[in-house]
């Protein structure tokens, strides 16, 4: 069984890391053999619409043609069995290397051609995926923001392609160490304190049992 664990923030140990780091401890300890790849080490442009993959005799099968820094890791999560991806909120959104990831990753797998109602993927496209999010909205205002809908959709294309997701959210993150040292009064650092040292730990917990449960769904699967 393979997990392969995507981090798009640009920083490789604040909160959208951690929490990947203990998605892939779950998926380790569910018997994963496990890879955590940052995207910031990574220079690579969005789809760019060659469309090689929709071609009636593509041979791409499933990994995107465009050779660039970024291939090796889309050939890598081809063969995973498990896809966790991890992303900063930023304007609403995933972040842009995110975005160009998952373009990127599912575009070549998602079929124009639908069978029954239903795309007509390339074979073996089955995985067992999680979004994990890190933002700064808190959960009771989500709905407010439509976080919802507007993060939501990048989960419902990965159950589209992939055939199962889950999002996690991990809200009111801590952004920086020392709020002190920043032009700020919209965040209350005693409150994001208490998140960090209350509610963090629990996310955290969270996303291990993320990594564990789609690793063991993906063990179940592969029996059949
Ligand atoms: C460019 C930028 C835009 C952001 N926009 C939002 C936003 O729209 N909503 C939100 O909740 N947080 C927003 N944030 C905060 C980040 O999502 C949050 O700090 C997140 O935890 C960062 O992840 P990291 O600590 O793993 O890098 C933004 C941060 C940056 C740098």
């Amino acid at each position: 069984m393979k997990a392969i664990l995507l981090n798009g923030s640009p920083r490789k140990n604040f909160s959208t890391a951690q929490l990947l780091q203990q998605a892939q401890l779950g998926a380790e300890a569910a018997g994963a053999e496990t890879e955590l790849i940052h995207l910031v080490d990574y220079e690579f442009t969005d789809c760019r619409e060659c469309y090689a993959c929709k071609l009636k005799n593509s041979k791409t099968g499933g990994v995107c043609a465009v050779r660039d820094s970024i291939q090796p890791v889309l050939k890598k999560i081809w063969d995973a069995d498990v896809v966790i991806v991890g992303s900063p909120v930023y304007f609403s959104y995933p972040n842009g290397q995110v975005i160009s990831l998952l373009n990127r990753s599912l575009f070549p797998i998602y079929s124009y051609f639908y069978k029954d109602g239903k795309p007509d993927m390339v074979p073996h496209a089955k995985k067992f995926s999680g979004l994990i999010y890190a933002m700064n909205c808190k959960e009771e205002e989500m709905e407010k923001f439509h976080y919802p809908e507007l993060l939501g959709t990048w989960g419902k294309t990965m159950d589209l392609v992939y055939g199962y997701n889950e999002v996690q959210y991990c809200c009111n993150t801590y952004q920086y160490n020392d709020y002190s040292r920043y032009r700020q009064n919209l965040f209350d650092e005693a409150d994001k304190k208490r998140q960090r040292e209350e509610v963090f730990p629990q996310d955290l917990k969270k996303a291990y049992d993320l990594g564990m449960r789609l690793t063991q769904m993906a063990a179940e699967d592969r029996k059949k």
